[in-house]
């Protein structure tokens, strides 16, 4: 595979950090801009953000004298110095749209973590194991957008991808008529640490702004089919969720409930979850875990602190699979929230796109 020049905008925030981090080495991604707000333009990526760095690895030394620049106004010179660029930036959700459009126009392929551009039918939100074939939209979002290569894909919300991925093969194999999930979630989803958000020490809050909506709505997307220039939302299964705010650093755990078209096994359920592999694996992705899902017989299984690392964070962790007495099946799992469900979800997205040829 060719080197890609590559830009991270919104570089300084938390999924920022986080991109910056996962490629300081990576393959075949090389990071040569570094953008933000006007706030950080024109400083050293390490003055912009030593005091805020909430990554346990240190600020790549590679990146820690290289310039910021401005993310809104200098698209034309960023456009001339990368093949593609991340996206995580913290602005309105039309000031969002706007920007990824704007590069996209330029000619940049835009590879997102916002949430702005997530209901639009032509830009493909990919689970790179579970939607691959999703990418293949990206021919008619270029016609309307008239470009030749640039375009926006999107990464779904993190709290999807706690229990998605586990539902997913179960779907594909038996049909899935409910699911209600109630999801615990970490405090790095709010871009904030203990030390930021101490009120979180010793707390639980019952809320989540638009978390629940997504949550319910994303994997109709996700498992939609495109038709003709448009993804089209699956009608089923019905999603019901609460999503709680939880005093956990890293790590998104979902308790599920599942009714089932035709129930299987306890035994067939364990069976499909370790034999599935997607089409991150079978292109051998450099950010792919080798076993996406994995099963724990341990009744105290999954921990965000144990296992939320698992594969570098790319992996899905599942436990306490047992009958349900009001629906077929409940079981719990968990995913690293900034990397399965941000910045590494993204990289490994991008990835795809790359090994499929929509990045040249
Ligand atoms: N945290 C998560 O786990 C997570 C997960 C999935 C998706 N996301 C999404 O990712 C995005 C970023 O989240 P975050 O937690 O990283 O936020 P954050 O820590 O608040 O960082 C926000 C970033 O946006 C930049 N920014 C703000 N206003 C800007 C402007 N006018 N022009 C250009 N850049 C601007 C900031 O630059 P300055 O430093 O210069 O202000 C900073 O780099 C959000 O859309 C969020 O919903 C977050």
């Amino acid at each position: 595979m060719r080197k890609f020049n590559v830009g991270i905008i919104g570089a300084t925030g938390m999924v920022g950090q986080r991109f910056a981090i996962l490629l300081e080495n990576h393959p075949w991604f090389n990071v040569v801009v570094l953008a933000a707000s006007p706030r950080s333009a024109g400083k050293t990526y390490k003055e912009v953000v030593e005091k805020r760095w909430c990554m346990t690895k240190p600020i790549p030394k590679a990146f820690e004298d290289m310039i910021v620049r401005d993310a809104t106004a200098n698209i034309d010179e960023i456009a001339k110095s990368v093949d593609f660029v991340f996206c995580a930036v913290d602005m309105k959700k039309d000031e969002i749209k706007a920007l990824e459009e704007k590069y996209a126009k330029a000619e940049v392929p835009v590879i997102s973590n916002n949430s702005a551009h997530r209901g639009t039918a032509d830009v493909p939100m990919i689970i790179p194991e579970i939607n691959a074939e999703h990418a293949e939209i990206i021919n008619a979002q270029k016609k309307r957008l008239g470009t030749k290569r640039g375009f926006i894909a999107v990464k779904s919300n993190c709290s999807i991808q706690s229990y998605v991925p586990a539902l997913h093969p179960l779907r594909e194999k038996f049909g899935i008529k409910d699911v209600l999930a109630c999801t615990y979630q970490a405090i790095s989803g709010a871009g904030k640490t203990f030390e930021t958000w101490p009120e979180m020490v010793d707390n639980l809050i019952p809320f989540i702004g638009g978390e629940e909506e997504k949550s319910e709505q994303e994997p109709l997307k996700v498992w939609g089919k495109i038709e003709g220039d448009k993804i089209v939302n699956t009608a089923s299964p019905k999603i019901t969720t609460q999503c709680l705010r939880v005093p956990v650093s890293d790590g998104h755990t979902a308790a599920v409930f599942v009714r089932f078209e035709n129930k299987p096994t306890k035994e067939e359920i364990i069976k499909i979850w370790k034999e599935y592999k997607g089409e991150a694996q079978s292109l051998d992705l450099p950010s792919a875990p080798k076993q996406f899902l994995n099963y724990f017989e341990e009744d105290n299984y999954p921990q965000a602190k144990l296992h939320r690392d698992l594969e570098g964070g790319m992996a899905v962790s599942i436990g306490r699979l047992r009958e349900d007495s009001q629906y077929d099946y409940k079981f719990v799992c968990l995913s690293h929230n900034t990397l399965r469900g941000a910045a590494g979800g993204a990289v490994e997205m991008a990835e795809l796109l790359a090994a499929k040829g929509y990045l040249d």
